[in-house]
Parts: structure tokens; sequence; C-alpha cells
């Protein structure tokens, strides 16, 4: 049984400080993870009204390098100066999304997290699917095999020439069978297949964070509901980009309860 609070989403439920990003605090049975940062602003404030100690928070995941999982960093490290991070590599590039007809815009982690990052106590790179505590294991790069629809319009250059795979994105796995994605570029299918791969003993049960539907086709989310009909699933607990209408979708289509989250809710999983 774990238990997954979250401390930064687009909405909240109790007057939290929101904003585009996510943070949420993970529980497994043996130890505690902030799992993202957040952009920046709402993360000390929102653990500050939810009654959680900083000095709880020292094992840190980013899911992957965008501001908007990463920008808290820098303040949870002035508050917390023993940070343990674990991240994939490359999680500090530049990096932009190019929609057409407008300029690039940056989504490349602050410049002082990336200093808190490279300065934290501990920095672990997750290069492989890891168990970085008891039951509790990290994806590390997660290949795009399954021919999934994921792309965006990511690029690591601002002349948007230089598509971004996004290589440095991971989910959290815990042995109970939840799986914790912050944005999930790499796509639900084939994040899915990789645990598969990786964690054939570990059923996933529970789905928790951003999906990242808000663009998908008709076709994509038909996909994505068809292979998540197939697995048996106890709960999803949709945030952040998942996207208003696919989040309906999946509620319409799915067999079991299809929450959508926001900041100061608390799940058990
Ligand atoms: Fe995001
Ligand atoms: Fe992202």
């Amino acid at each position: 049984m774990s238990r997954i609070t979250i401390v930064v989403d687009n909405q909240t439920a109790r007057g939290l400080a929101v904003e585009h990003g996510l943070a949420l605090v993970i529980d497994s049975s043996a130890v505690r993870f902030l799992f993202d940062t957040g952009a920046g602003a709402a993360l000390l404030p929102n653990v500050a009204a939810l009654g959680i100690a900083t000095d709880s928070l020292r094992r840190v995941v980013l899911s992957h390098g965008h501001y908007d999982h990463t920008g808290g960093l820098a303040a949870l490290a002035a508050a917390e100066p023993g940070l343990a991070v674990f991240a994939a590599p490359g999680v500090t590039q530049q990096r932009y999304s190019c929609h057409p007809g407008q300029p690039a815009r940056e989504l490349t982690m602050p410049e002082n997290c990336r200093h808190a990052l490279e300065t934290a106590a501990e920095r672990h790179e997750i290069a492989a699917f890891t168990e970085i505590a008891p039951q509790v294991f990290l994806t590390g790069p997660i290949p795009r095999r399954s021919g999934e629809d994921c792309g965006g319009p990511f690029f690591l250059d601002s002349a948007c020439q230089k598509p971004d795979l996004l290589m440095d994105e991971q989910a959290l796995l815990l042995g109970d069978g939840t799986l914790v994605q912050g944005c999930c570029h790499s796509g639900i299918i084939n994040t899915l297949e990789y645990c598969r791969q990786c964690a054939p003993h570990i059923p996933v049960r529970t789905l928790v964070g951003g999906l990242h539907l808000r663009h998908a086709t008709p076709e994509r989310l038909r996909q994505t509901a068809d292979y998540l009909l197939g697995l048996n699933l106890r709960q999803l607990v949709l945030l952040h980009c998942t996207g208003e209408a696919a989040s309906a979708y999946l509620q319409e289509k799915l067999h079991c309860p299809v929450h959508v989250a926001r900041s100061g809710e608390t799940y058990e999983c």
C-alpha cells in the first residue's frame, strides 16, 4: 500500500497555489520521495499549507528536465541542503517547444535549479531501470518501441531542427503496482510495455500523473483506452497535462475509477 499526495498541479482542491507544473509526495511502505518540484513558486508554500515537513523531502525524483517539473528544486535545496536527487542523464540540456507560427519557447530547467542539482549532497544518475529503495523503481530512459503516436513539438534547439525525444524522462514504479509519471512524453503504452519488460513480476494496477494527451488524435485516444482496458487497472489518478477531453474520454471508456485529481488531494494506492 502506498499513498500519494498532490502538492502542485494545474488545479487545486484546497486553495493551494496553482501553476502549470507537477509535484507529488509519494509514501511507499518504506520511504518517502518527492516526485517533481513544480515550476518553482508553488512548491514550498503548498508544502507548508499541507503541513508537510521539508526535512521529509530530502529524496527527490525528477521525471524529466522540463521547467514545470524541475523549477522548484532551487527553493527546496535552499530550505533543505542535504538533498539526494535522482534524475536521468540529459535532464539539464536545453530544450524548446515549437508551435507553427509561434516563436520557440524555452522549457529548460532553470539555471538556479541546475546549480542545485549539480551541488546536491547526492546526485544519482539513473541510466537504466533501477531499484532506488526497497520496492521503489525508476525506469530510467524509456524506449519508444510500441509505435505509439507520442511525438510532440519538442526540440533541442531554438531553430526547431533537432527533435527532442525526452530521453531523460523516467517513471516511478512501486512494488504494489503503482506507476507514477510526470508528463509521459514517452507515451503511456511505451512506458507500461517497458515496465512489463523490466519488472514482469509487478502488474501495474494504478496510474498516477500527467498523460500528455491534450493534443492526442481520436485514434491515439482509442488506442490508449484499448490498451489500458487490457490491464485490469484499479484506478487512474489523472493530473497536470492529461487534458480535459482525454480525461473525460478515459472516464467513459475504462471500467475502473478515473479521478481528475487536483493539488491538496491524497490517494491510497
Ligand atoms: Fe509537464
Ligand atoms: Fe514535460
